[in-house]
């Protein structure tokens, strides 16, 4: 694989791991096997070799079931935890092994939108200064009034009206608490935003404004961002590309028409195949068949051959490498030797 980042990208990701050891203390790692006392570590293999890119402007919409490891990725991506391996690279810097200090004129580029905006805001702060406080933070030279004007300038762009801004988050809808979250986001002028199902906790009502909103943001201020969602129709909304995840692995990419029309990787065709049929009133949420994938014990080979109706023999001995087909990247076997 490339080491080097194409001039093209902003953020390129290249066989990145996460690993989390959930052993617990000595105790709870002995386990009885064959007749003997073992200790046994408990890993939850959250990324395993993801690789992405994404281009200035454009969104990446990351897709996948709960627990295949949209979070992680996104955290591993802008510094709040450090990979196993693998490699991130923003701008053509490499960031995946900078210390906190190194990492802050990135984070300041580099911003993130939760899922539960009342969770991510803080109760006991107004609007005003949860708002003042990022730009406070990595733009300390910035003149008070200064401030004061970019915090009514960025509520009235994200629609929340700037003389609210002495209230406090509960005192707003979910809808406006999220609009109060992107604002933040926005305060510090940032390249680049991953926004983590930025619309899941939100009445189906509320999503299309604040996917708009997002949207209109990125048309006037050139932004890129990665989408995290499990829903598929706010992907087909609003990416520009899709990567879809399984346990871990991405196991298509794609441009977004591209991927909704012809689905290459057996995973991506089961999920679009479970998409409600046109009038159902249903969300296009992700409903699979078969045992629930568990990042902690993954089978070897591929890690979707338990599931895969194209699953032989090197499927379940052989991790399937990324390669180009028509357009897609795609890891499978099935695909790579013409049997689907
Ligand atoms: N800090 C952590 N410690 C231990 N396990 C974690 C941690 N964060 C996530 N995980 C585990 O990693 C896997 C992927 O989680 P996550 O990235 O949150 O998935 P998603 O966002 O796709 O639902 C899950 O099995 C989750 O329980
Ligand atoms: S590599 Fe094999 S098991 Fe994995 S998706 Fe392709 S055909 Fe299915
Ligand atoms: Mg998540």
């Amino acid at each position: 694989m490339d080491a080097m980042q194409n001039e093209n990208e902003l953020l390129t990701v290249r066989n990145l791991v996460k690993h989390f050891d959930i052993s617990g203390g000595l105790l709870d790692q002995l386990a009885f096997r064959k007749g003997k006392i073992v200790r046994e570590k408990t890993i939850v293999k959250a990324l395993n070799g993801v690789s992405i890119s994404i281009k200035p402007g454009e969104t990446l919409g990351v897709v996948g079931e709960s627990g295949c490891g949209k979070s992680t990725l996104a955290r591993v991506i802008l510094g709040l935890y450090r990979p196993n391996s693998g490699e991130i690279r923003y701008r053509n810097s490499r960031i995946d092994s900078l210390s906190h200090r190194e990492m802050l004129p990135f984070r300041a580029n580099m911003q993130m939108i939760f899922q539960d905006p009342y969770a991510s805001l803080n109760p006991r702060m107004t609007v005003a200064r949860t708002l003042e406080e990022p730009i406070r933070f990595h733009k300390p030279s910035i003149a008070a009034r200064e401030v004061q004007q970019k915090v009514a300038d960025v509520m009235d762009q994200v629609g929340v009206d700037p003389t609210w801004s002495s209230r406090y988050p509960h005192e707003f809808s979910g809808g406006q608490r999220q609009r109060i979250s992107i604002a933040r986001a926005l305060m510090v002028d940032p390249e680049f935003i991953v926004a983590d199902e930025p619309v899941s906790a939100l009445d189906v009502s509320i999503q299309a404004q604040i996917l708009n909103l997002l949207m209109e943001a990125q048309q006037k201020r050139g932004l890129t961002y990665m989408l995290i969602t499990h829903d598929l129709s706010v992907v087909q909304y609003f990416a520009t590309r899709v990567a879809v995840l399984y346990l871990g692995t991405v196991c298509e990419e794609a441009k977004t028409a591209e991927l909704f029309e012809s689905p290459r990787h057996p995973y991506t065709r089961a999920l679009l195949a479970a998409i409600p049929k046109l009038g159902v009133k249903e969300a296009k949420h992700i409903k699979l068949k078969g045992e629930v994938p568990t990042p902690i014990n993954l089978p070897p080979g591929c890690v979707f051959h338990k599931r895969c109706p194209f699953a032989d023999e090197r499927c379940e001995k052989e991790v399937p490498i990324r390669h180009e087909h028509e357009s897609h990247v795609i890891a499978c076997h099935a695909v790579e030797e013409g049997r689907i």
